[in-house]
């Protein structure tokens, strides 16, 4: 870079939210910037032939409890004899009624293309290039940063659009939080996830995660990196194990990692990814108390 030429702290556009391919549901994420009238969710799937019904919910929130309200839940319901959609909206931890459209579209079995376009005063769907439904908002649009998909589906790319791209500045990447970045943890209990979410800087190093105990040990670091492209469990020797997996990690590209505790360990998911487990006793994982991010990244979301 030549003296005085200026660095962009923001992103190029085009990857303000980039499409995630083949996702493990059940599937959370952050809508960047939220949702507001002019964007689309494109949603790409294959109803398993022993369907009995999927969701896609558009969230005010990621909490699990209490239970974010869900401005839209788009429920497919394939097990009756006359398969159906279910629009409805969760307020305060209450169904609202219940909207039914007959004449579903998705076949057990088959591939699908859905498009949620997300207009002022309504969402309106369309399945495989027909439009299906318009649903009027019930809680503001603008509530909603959190996407859900649950249940019976294979879904292999969800991509965040603009009707007119041209419209879209860079300006809605959230303010990231600065690295080295920490987080207080009582413990880490069955079901509990941790989520991080971020973008890779321009040239980067490596990116280290580690979990330290209340005598400052470190019973495990997960660390990617970028001069020999590998992502790799660290033990408290320095004994490393790779996992075995395509890096996933770019530079300037958006990256998820999902730890999700389970008895005996944490599993790992890269953009989606299922990458396999640690190893870990409970007891080690209950006098986990420091949750440690560093390296060449930018985060947006830390939650644990
Ligand atoms: C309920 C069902 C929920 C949700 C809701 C929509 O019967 O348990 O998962 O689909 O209907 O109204």
């Amino acid at each position: 870079m030549s003296p005085g030429e200026k660095l962009d702290p923001l992103p190029d556009p085009f990857i303000l939210q980039p499409p995630v391919f083949h996702p493990v549901v059940p599937y959370v994420t952050t809508i960047f910037g939220g949702l507001r009238a002019g964007k689309m969710v494109m949603l790409q799937g294959v109803v398993p032939l022993a369907a009995h019904r999927f969701q896609v919910d558009f969230q005010c929130g990621c909490s699990v409890h209490p239970r974010p309200d869900i401005a839209i839940h788009f429920n497919p319901r394939f097990h009756t004899t006359k398969p159906h959609v279910i629009c409805n909206t969760l307020h305060a931890g209450r169904w609202q009624a219940e909207a039914r459209w007959p004449r579903l579209a998705l076949q057990r079995g088959a591939s699908f293309l859905i498009l949620f376009l997300f207009a002022n005063e309504e969402m309106k769907v369309s399945v495989n290039g027909q439009h299906f439904l318009h649903y009027r908002y019930r809680l503001p649009l603008s509530r909603v940063n959190t996407l859900g998909i649950f249940g019976d589906i294979l879904v292999k790319a969800v991509g965040f659009l603009n009707i007119n791209p041209f419209v879209e500045g860079g300006s809605e990447y959230p303010v990231g939080h600065e690295v080295p970045c920490s987080r207080v943890l009582r413990g880490l209990w069955p079901g509990q996830v941790i989520v991080l979410r971020g973008l890779v800087l321009p040239e980067p190093k490596d990116f280290t995660l580690s979990l330290r105990d209340e005598a400052a040990r470190i019973p495990v670091t997960l660390r990617a990196s970028f001069t020999d492209r590998t992502l790799a469990w660290i033990s408290p020797w320095g004994q490393k194990k790779l996992i075995l997996a395509p890096f996933l990690f770019y530079p300037r590209r958006f990256f998820e990692v999902l730890l999700l505790c389970q008895e005996g360990g944490l599993k790992l998911a890269l953009n989606g990814q299922g990458l396999g487990a640690t190893s870990l006793d409970q007891q080690v994982l209950e006098r986990l108390r420091e949750l440690r991010i560093s390296g060449s990244v930018q985060l947006y979301c830390v939650h644990s």
